[in-house]
């Protein structure tokens, strides 16, 4: 993550709760979506905030997600994915993965990475 160039402010580390997430309004470079922003043991990793199902958003409400272990749960039909890799692990689209938005941390700034 840390060899990426910074591009684009995302938010703050501190925006984002240690074993927990946030979702994002971002301007990636296809066009603007909603990011995931897991925080787990030191690491932070950044989805697209679309479930690779039904194309729908995994929060149940938004900024709030089903997360449990090392997994987050999409909240329209159920799918688990490792927080980790985005690795759909069960459910209906087991095999797929979440987009992952690469990031760059600078301090407390979290950017998007080159590519984003
Ligand atoms: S849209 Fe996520 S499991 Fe169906």
């Amino acid at each position: 993550m840390d060899t990426l160039v910074r591009v684009k402010p995302l938010c703050h580390l501190s925006d984002i709760p240690e074993s927990g997430a946030t979702a994002v309004d971002a301007v990636l470079h296809d066009g603007a979506d909603s990011v995931i922003v897991l925080r787990r043991d030191g690491q932070v990793h950044a989805y697209l905030n679309v479930c690779p199902h039904a194309g729908r958003r995994l929060d149940y409400a938004p900024g709030k997600f089903l997360l449990r272990n090392d997994t987050l749960t999409c909240a329209v039909h159920g799918a688990t994915f490792q927080q980790a890799s985005g690795l759909c692990i069960g459910g209906p689209c087991c095999g797929d993965s979440l987009r992952e938005i690469p990031l760059c941390i600078e301090g407390d700034e979290v950017y998007l990475g080159e590519g984003a």
